[in-house]
């Protein structure tokens, strides 16, 4: 059986795919900041629920001890965060700490558990605001520059890990109607995450440190 591991599955699209892996015969690991309310995601079968503040270098560090050598097909970053709405020095460096740097603590924590299992895969959710060669509005720029500055991030690992047979890419999950996303977006969680398993399913090693929406357009960055 594969496993994933899929943070933020506690609720919005981390909880939709930790049911859609699981339902499609995957053994899931699914974290929450605090798991004993995280009460959809311990329902499901097939998945094993643990604590991770990817903000928090302590808490990945007990995460990545509790995984012990485990091999781990999938690793999908979906914890993230918005951020401000205005100029705020302190909230935009926490924003870099969650969607930035906690993806980097936690492909570094995991790289060996990827590195022995079969397809080896690390999945990164960006979005499409972070791309600079589509940005012709301006605007959420606190969130903007965490999704660019997470998709070089992910590129560098990708090149860095390309010939030890790692994949990892950045996926768009399309204006998704989630707590971040809001009501009136375009598709469901499920639209979305169907999308998303079909471009990871995939996914070859060729296309490492590439940046696909859940439809498989690949955005430029
Ligand atoms: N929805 C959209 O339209 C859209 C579009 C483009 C990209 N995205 C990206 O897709 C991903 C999922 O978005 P979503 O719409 O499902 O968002 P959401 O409904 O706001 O859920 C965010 C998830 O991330 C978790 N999280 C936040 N900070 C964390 C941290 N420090 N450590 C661990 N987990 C943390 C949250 O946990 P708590 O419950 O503990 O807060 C929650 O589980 C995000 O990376 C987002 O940027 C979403």
């Amino acid at each position: 059986m594969a496993t994933a591991i899929i943070t933020g599955a506690n609720r919005g699209l981390g909880l939709e795919m930790a049911k859609q892996y699981s339902a499609n015969g995957w053994h899931v690991i699914g974290t929450a900041r605090e798991p004993e309310k995280a009460t959809e995601l311990q329902a499901i079968d097939n998945v094993k629920v643990l604590q991770l503040d990817a903000a928090d270098d302590a808490s990945v560090k007990s995460f990545a001890e509790q995984i012990a050598d485990q091999p781990i097909d999938l690793f999908i970053n979906n914890a993230g965060s918005f951020g401000p709405s205005e100029f705020d020095p302190d909230a935009w460096l926490d924003l870099f700490n969650v969607n930035v740097i906690g993806p980097v603590r936690l492909a570094n924590a995991l790289k060996e558990n990827v590195a022995k299992s079969a397809d080896k895969k690390m999945v990164v959710l960006s979005s499409q605001v972070g791309s600079i060669a589509e940005n012709k509005t301006g605007g959420m720029m606190y969130y903007r520059t965490s999704k660019a500055a997470v998709n070089q991030a992910w590129n560098c690992l990708a090149q860095q890990w390309k010939d030890e047979g790692l994949t990892l890419a950045m996926m768009h999950p399309g204006w998704v109607q989630t707590d971040m996303g809001g009501e009136n977006a375009d598709l469901t969680p499920q639209e979305s995450v169907e999308g998303m398993r079909s471009v990871i399913d995939r996914l070859t090693h060729e296309q490492s440190a590439k940046f696909y929406d859940y439809s498989g357009r690949e955005i430029p960055w």
